[in-house]
């Protein structure tokens, strides 16, 4: 079973995603992507999209969060939710790389994302069915 965010959480990882995604660095795509995740000690990190005139270079919000939450407090990260937002307000879920990287570092988190019918509230084990794991 899923842990439902409360909608306080909810509001500051949105809030987060929101400020971050203004920093995102998307001269090529145009396409403006922020993620804010929500440890399981309660403490904020967020990110946002950094592209590369080389395209595949490209770093994801989500993963830009996540390794920076591990730069600032270390390895011992635990994901308890990760909220993605983007500058068009269109349906944005994590892709394949990134729900294989918060998996590792989440394995019961929560992802808020816009999926095709409006908001959803989805756990990394759904958007990532079998996630690998040594
Ligand atoms: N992007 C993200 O940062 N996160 C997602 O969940 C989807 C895609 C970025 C990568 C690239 O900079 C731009 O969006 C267009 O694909």
């Amino acid at each position: 079973m899923m842990k439902s965010l409360a909608t306080a959480q909810r509001k500051r990882l949105m809030r987060a995603a929101r400020k971050a995604m203004k920093n995102a660095y998307a001269p090529y795509s145009r396409f403006k992507v922020g993620a804010a995740l929500l440890t399981s000690k309660g403490k904020l990190f967020a990110g946002c999209n950094v592209e590369n005139v080389s395209y595949g270079l490209t770093n994801c919000a989500e993963r830009t969060a996540i390794f920076s939450a591990i730069a600032q407090a270390g390895p011992g990260l635990n994901i308890r939710a990760i909220a993605v937002v983007n500058s068009r307000d269109v349906p944005c879920s994590p892709c394949g790389a990134c729900r294989q990287v918060i998996y590792e570092f989440g394995p019961e988190a929560t992802v808020l994302f816009k999926g095709l019918k409006g908001w959803k509230e989805a756990s990394i084990a759904d958007l990532l069915p079998e996630g690998f794991r040594f």
